[in-house]
């Protein structure tokens, strides 16, 4: 009887097309998980605590040559002071940045106002005092946009409605010419109720970044400092339709991060070096 077997040069197609079957699909399987990345358009540059490089960082003539730059931002730190005043100042204490010392939250504006600027790096004292948030919008009223960080004080949300009445009083909202940063999101929620309208941010300190809930919270924008910014986390932030705004902690190192984060298509710059990012984003 003939028997009834394959011929072994049919047996090698097969298995060839079967081959080919399974990488094809792996192949697309991969494409799916890491997408290429999606070319973004025009980065924003947000200048972080005015043009820092050039001038005391946060004060009125940090963030006026900041806007000679046509920045895309402004980006202000708050304080509160004993008598519920919003002052622009990124540490908890006055002592890096000016001639004084102690914790903002322990004197009262007029107290406050005492005080002049430093420059942190060449340590040299300028007469110029802290200003209050209203004495930016004064200086620039709706000629800039303003990216604005809250935070809890003493573990509690205060500035929260003093700062929309603010924006409110200079028609900020209404123009769409503020978004609002934090690591608290209990901060970010209280904001959401009062202003439903302004755009968030869920900041991620160093280290402390994480995927799952980043993609799951309803905010356009996470921000996230340079080194947790990976293709993964950027790739996967867009599919969920999210920008990725990058911080850099490391002065040392932050233009050899912006180069780096730059490649990976990432959708703003909280910059110190403003000249530095321009150019990269030129090029
Ligand atoms: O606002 C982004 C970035 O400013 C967060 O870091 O500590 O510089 O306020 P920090
Ligand atoms: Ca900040």
């Amino acid at each position: 009887m003939k028997e009834n077997r394959m011929p072994k040069k049919r047996i090698g197609i097969l298995l060839i097309i079967c081959i080919m079957i399974l990488v094809g699909t792996s192949i697309l399987r991969e494409r799916e998980v890491v997408p290429e990345p999606a070319v973004v358009d025009s980065p924003k540059i947000i200048a972080h605590r005015g043009a820092n490089d050039r001038f005391n960082e946060s004060t009125i003539t940090a963030y006026k040559i900041a806007a000679e730059d046509s920045v895309d931002a402004l980006e202000i730190d708050l304080r509160m002071t004993t008598d519920g005043e919003l002052i622009v100042m990124h540490d908890e204490t006055i002592d890096r940045t000016t001639n004084g010392t102690g914790e903002v939250s322990t004197y009262s504006l007029e107290e406050i106002k005492e005080f002049q600027t430093v420059d942190v790096f060449s340590q040299q004292t300028t007469m110029e005092a802290i200003p209050t948030l209203k004495e930016v919008f004064e200086t620039f009223k709706d000629t800039e946009y303003y990216y604005i960080e809250t935070r809890l004080v003493h573990g509690k949300l205060q500035m929260e409605e003093p700062l929309i009445e603010l924006l409110n009083e200079f028609d900020l909202i209404s123009q769409k010419l503020i978004t609002i940063q934090s690591f608290s999101e209990k901060s970010l929620e209280r904001i959401h109720k009062l202003a439903p309208d302004v755009p968030l941010t869920l900041l991620f300190s160093k280290g402390k970044f994480n995927l799952q809930e980043a993609k799951s919270v309803d905010y356009p924008f996470i921000g996230i400092e340079a080194s947790d910014v990976t293709m993964k986390n950027v790739n996967e932030l867009h599919r969920q339709g999210k920008e990725v705004h990058v911080f850099f902690n490391n002065k040392k190192t932050e233009k050899e991060e912006q180069e780096r984060v730059h490649a990976l298509n990432v959708d703003g710059y909280f910059t110190d070096n403003i000249h530095f990012t321009k150019n990269l984003l030129m090029e």
